[in-house]
């Protein structure tokens, strides 16, 4: 079965990767299970970009190993506030630092908010995923969950921004609502099943 190695030491991103790709033939495995682990400086200015940089740096470790014949998936995600110019954007992991807690990022982009009228705060999350083929060939997908940022920071199920960030469709932040529902409407969750498509086909094809 070809293998595929995605390029990311997080064990909920791998998790929702074998979930949506489980009936596609390929055996799934994080960098580190495929010895393949690489850390590139994510210099790409757009989602698009820094997912590339990192699907290209985790292939040359596998091509070096000889193991070039392998499919690699790489994301980037962050958060863009229409109020803030797009910020935090490609830097939403490094804004403040990334020792910095979300606690204080997020209290922070309130603060910056604040005085903001309602129609002015919206917001979107934002994935793209890359892949590269074994012969090289490259596609990335991006998905998006549109919203606005609240006033204060709710909910114990998220991570990151999602206690300030209140989906269209919603009243309650994106830590509030359930993985399982945030997984249907997520910006990964769509980006990851437009991937799933474009490799169901690709697969198909070549068997
Ligand atoms: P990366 O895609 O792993 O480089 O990280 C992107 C950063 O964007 C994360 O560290 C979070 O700060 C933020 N982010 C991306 N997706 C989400 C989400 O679904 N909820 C909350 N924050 C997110």
């Amino acid at each position: 079965m070809m293998k595929m190695v995605i390029a990311t030491g997080n064990g909920n991103k791998m998790r929702e990767i074998r979930e949506i790709f489980a009936d596609l033939p390929l055996e799934i495995l994080s960098m580190k299970e495929a010895g393949a682990e690489a850390d590139p400086e994510e210099t790409g200015t757009t989602f698009e970009e820094n997912s590339l940089i990192k699907a290209r740096a985790v292939k040359e470790v596998l091509a070096a190993k000889g193991a070039g014949d392998t499919l690699v998936l790489a994301d980037d995600s962050g958060l863009e506030i229409d109020a803030l110019d797009k910020a935090p954007g490609v830097l939403s992991a490094r804004f403040m630092g990334h020792d910095t807690s979300y606690d204080v990022k997020n209290a922070a982009l309130l603060e910056k908010l604040e005085g903001v009228p309602e129609e002015k705060r919206t917001a979107r999350f934002v994935c793209a995923i890359s892949c590269i083929l074994p012969d090289g060939t490259e596609f990335v997908k991006r998905g998006t969950m549109e919203g606005k940022i609240g006033h204060e920071i709710a909910g114990e199920n998220g991570f990151g921004y999602d206690p300030i960030f209140i989906p269209d469709g919603y009243t309650v932040s994106s830590a509030v609502i359930s993985p399982d529902e945030k997984n249907l409407i997520s910006h990964r969750g769509k980006a990851l099943r437009a991937m799933y498509q474009e490799l169901s086909g690709k697969l198909k094809k070549e068997s």
